[in-house]
């Protein structure tokens, strides 16, 4: 049976008529078109599908909708006027993503940790990350990132990469096929057409 259902994401409400038993990954995705969010395992174990929920890194894929409440933030509602978050800032210089399809996770999950833990030990960054999988192994990528934010180096000041993709770097994530190799989208949540100007894992 549908029924009304409202959520506040990114800063907007919507009411949507939904089953009420649909899991948050499904309305962020295919009701509000936000595909910062992944499908990976849709049990909870990965952490793909990870949004923040009241300032809480959440897992969406086994979140009912209609039990939320709370202020939903997606990867495409971290970024402020055009400006990336530190923490996408960060993944960008460090040159964190891979394939890109865990990215959202890793992302939002270290998000959530810094916001309430602004200068997290290495100690604490493992357990605060332990559950974000990865098949690539970017976890050392990861960690760096997570300290770049922590120590507040400077955005435009990477340390060991420069802010552009390589190109052998895939793009499998967020990036148009036609859209420059520039910018990872996995780590943005940007529309299209900004993902272009931004990196692709690092802005969806
Ligand atoms: S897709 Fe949600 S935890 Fe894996
Ligand atoms: S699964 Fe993490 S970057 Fe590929």
């Amino acid at each position: 049976m549908m029924s009304n259902v409202t959520l506040r994401v990114n800063g907007a409400t919507h009411t949507l008529d939904i089953d009420p038993s649909t899991r948050l990954l499904y309305v962020l995705r295919n009701d509000l078109g936000l595909r910062g969010p992944r499908f990976g395992c849709g049990l909870g174990q990965c952490g793909a599908c990870t949004v923040i929920i009241d300032g809480v890194a959440m897992r969406s894929c086994v979140t009912t909708a209609s039990r939320v409440s709370g202020e939903i933030t997606t990867l495409e509602g971290l970024a402020r006027d055009g400006t990336l978050d530190p923490v996408q800032q960060a993944w960008i210089d460090e040159q964190v993503p891979q394939c890109g399809f865990c990215q959202n996770g890793q992302i939002m999950t270290a998000k959530a940790l810094l916001d309430r833990n602004p200068n997290p030990t290495d100690a604490e960054i493992r357990e605060a990350m332990d559950r974000a999988l990865c098949r690539c192994m970017t976890y050392y990528r990861v960690q760096a990132a997570i300290r770049r934010v922590a120590r507040g180096a400077p955005a435009d000041a990477p340390a060991n990469a420069s802010t552009t993709v390589p190109q052998t770097a895939p793009s499998t994530i967020t990036m148009p096929a036609a859209a420059p190799n520039t910018t990872p989208a996995a780590a943005t949540g940007t529309s299209p057409t900004a993902a272009r100007a931004i990196p692709e894992e690092v802005a969806k």
